[in-house]
């Protein structure tokens, strides 16, 4: 099959193909002009108990609100998508559908509206690899998120992190690669190329390809990672500072924010398994023996405690209920200091609000803002990343630790701007114990979003589906 075969015939080619041909040379293309097969179910075949693992990441199906459990975040995240929900991680095998349901994609009604760019896609399909390899990048981030709505149809799986088209993948190998042009930049920024790592630091950046830090930039809002001065804490900040860029402005206190992704692989190379080269793939994709002897992969990415005989206890050699203590107190601890910071810059947000309110100017404002931007960026990166508590705990609470002095600095820099307007009472917060209570405090209307999304998962997403099985009945 040809190439053009996958461009539809509408008004949009001519641009798309222009796009492609504009852009990089494409990644994964290679001198293979197969195309990318995106579809899970087509290696079932060839690699039976691979594919068998990575479908029981279905099994990890549970929801579990994560601004229920902490509406201090609703504030912290006003003005922004994450203010109107945010679910904790579950199994790869629903990356799609998350992406859909969230309300943060919107209820887009054709493919020119938001609210978010095709960026969003990213992280969530082996058809973005495809897509890129089809169209160039330009091709691919160009317009809003529902654009290419029907090409993007696969869940998380093989072509993420393998180069399906390889022989060596064909005849069993792992055959690791990156799906991503702007993912191999990044590790080039670090100086690790991909292509000279070592086999257990490829198996650390397959996962990197999304469990990261990214940001969206440029006349089409594509992908990059702010490695280009680190990939610390101290050193993403520097970057974003020196560009000037922000994810949003606060919708209380006005501040210049940024959003932390999940900064997992950052986090875990600062921690001590990381330090020991102890990747993600022997804790969450542990080797396993089968009766009749042979070796292979389970891909059921998952807790590693739900197998502890394949993961931990193969370097330790204390219980599971030792490991399992140890690890829960250091996510009591962990989750003590976040909630600490939380009070601090939640408080602080109220009360940059509140200075506004009695005629603070920009310029009395502007250092006050940047300790909100910097403690609350601090928070996110600290905590953002799921697992943090397992992976680096020393990390997540010297980061918190940081983040709390850098909303001190900023109260303590209010309370001398409140009094000189005026104002002496402590600043009264509304009433945002519960997510809901929290929303509203906002002028959040969730009635009419949540109204807006079903109508959108009723009508445009089994359109996207349809168009999409069509396409791939021809493959
Ligand atoms: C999130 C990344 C990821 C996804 C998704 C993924 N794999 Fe893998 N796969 C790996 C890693 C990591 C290894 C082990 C690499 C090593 O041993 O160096 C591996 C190994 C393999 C191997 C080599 C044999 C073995 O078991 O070690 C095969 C074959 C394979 N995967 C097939 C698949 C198939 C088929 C799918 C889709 C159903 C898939 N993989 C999805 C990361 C992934
Ligand atoms: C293509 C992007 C992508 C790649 C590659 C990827 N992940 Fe994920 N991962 C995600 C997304 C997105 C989610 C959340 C899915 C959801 O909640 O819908 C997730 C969820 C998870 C979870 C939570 C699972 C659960 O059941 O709660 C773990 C653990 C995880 N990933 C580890 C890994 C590891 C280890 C690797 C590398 C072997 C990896 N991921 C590679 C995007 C990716
Ligand atoms: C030394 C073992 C180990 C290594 C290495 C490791 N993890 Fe984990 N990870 C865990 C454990 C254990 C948990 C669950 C902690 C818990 O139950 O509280 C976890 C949790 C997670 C979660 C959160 C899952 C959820 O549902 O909240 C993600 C995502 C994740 N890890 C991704 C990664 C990635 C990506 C890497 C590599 C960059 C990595 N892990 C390296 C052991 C490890
Ligand atoms: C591939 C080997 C390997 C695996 C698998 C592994 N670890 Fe480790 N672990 C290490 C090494 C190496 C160290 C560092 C030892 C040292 O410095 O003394 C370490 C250290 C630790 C420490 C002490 C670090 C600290 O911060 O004080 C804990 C706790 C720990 N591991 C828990 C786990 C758990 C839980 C799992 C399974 C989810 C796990 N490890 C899986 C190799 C491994």
């Amino acid at each position: 099959m040809k190439k053009l075969h996958w461009i539809p015939t509408s008004a949009a080619a001519i641009f798309l193909l222009a796009g492609s041909m504009m852009s990089s040379a494409s990644f994964a293309a290679s001198e293979n002009n197969d195309l990318i097969d995106p579809r899970n179910d087509a290696y079932e075949q060839n690699h039976p108990d691979q594919y068998q693992s990575w479908k029981a990441t279905s099994e990890s199906d549970h929801i579990e609100d994560a601004l229920a459990e902490d509406p201090n975040m609703v504030i912290m995240w006003a003005g922004y998508g994450f203010a109107k929900d945010y679910n904790k991680a579950r199994g790869h095998f629903y990356a799609l559908d998350d992406v859909r349901q969230t309300l943060r994609t919107g209820a887009p009604q054709d493919d020119k509206s938001g609210p978010m760019p095709m960026a969003c896609w990213s992280c969530k399909s082996p058809d973005v690899g495809r897509v890129i390899d089809e169209r160039g990048e330009d091709g691919y981030f160009e317009g809003k998120w529902a654009r290419l709505g029907e090409e993007i149809a696969n869940p998380i799986g093989c072509a993420d992190c393998h180069d399906t088209r390889s022989e060596g993948f064909k005849k069993g190998e792992p055959a690791l690669a990156l799906a991503k042009p702007y993912v191999d930049r990044a590790f080039q920024a670090i100086n690790k190329p991909f292509e000279k790592q070592s086999r257990l630091d490829q198996q650390a950046s397959v996962c990197a390809q999304c469990h990261v830090e990214y940001y969206f930039t440029g006349p089409t809002k594509a992908v990059k990672f702010p490695w280009d001065m680190g990939t610390s804490v101290d050193e993403m900040e520097q970057y974003y500072d020196a560009l000037n860029f922000k994810d949003w402005t606060h919708k209380v206190s006005k501040a210049p924010m940024l959003k932390a992704q999940h900064p997992g692989y950052e986090t875990w190379r600062d921690g001590v398994h990381g330090k020991n080269k102890v990747v993600c793939v022997d804790c969450h994709m542990p080797k396993v023996t089968k009766e009749d002897g042979t070796v292979y992969t389970d891909h059921k990415v998952g807790n590693p405690f739900d197998r502890f005989e394949d993961t931990c206890a193969n370097c330790h050699t204390q219980s599971k209920e030792q490991m399992y203590e140890i690890v829960s107190s250091r996510k009591a601890q962990v989750l003590n200091m976040k909630l600490t910071a939380e009070k601090q810059i939640v408080a602080a947000h109220f009360e940059a609000g509140a200075a506004w309110d009695a005629g603070a100017t920009d310029a009395e404002m502007k250092d006050i803002l940047q300790d909100i931007r910097h403690a609350q960026w601090r928070w996110d990166y600290a905590i953002a990343s799921h697992g943090v508590h397992m992976h680096a705990p020393e990390v997540a609470l010297e980061v918190l630790g940081t983040a709390v002095d850098k909303a001190a600095d900023a109260r303590t820099k209010l309370v001398r701007l409140l009094a000189k307007k005026g104002i002496t009472d402590p600043v009264v917060l509304p009433d945002i114990s519960t997510k809901e209570a929290a929303q509203k405090a906002l002028g959040m209307d969730m009635e009419k979003m949540n109204a807006e999304k079903a109508h959108f998962l009723d009508t445009v997403v089994p359109e996207w589906d349809k168009a999409a099985k069509e396409r791939e009945s021809q493959y």
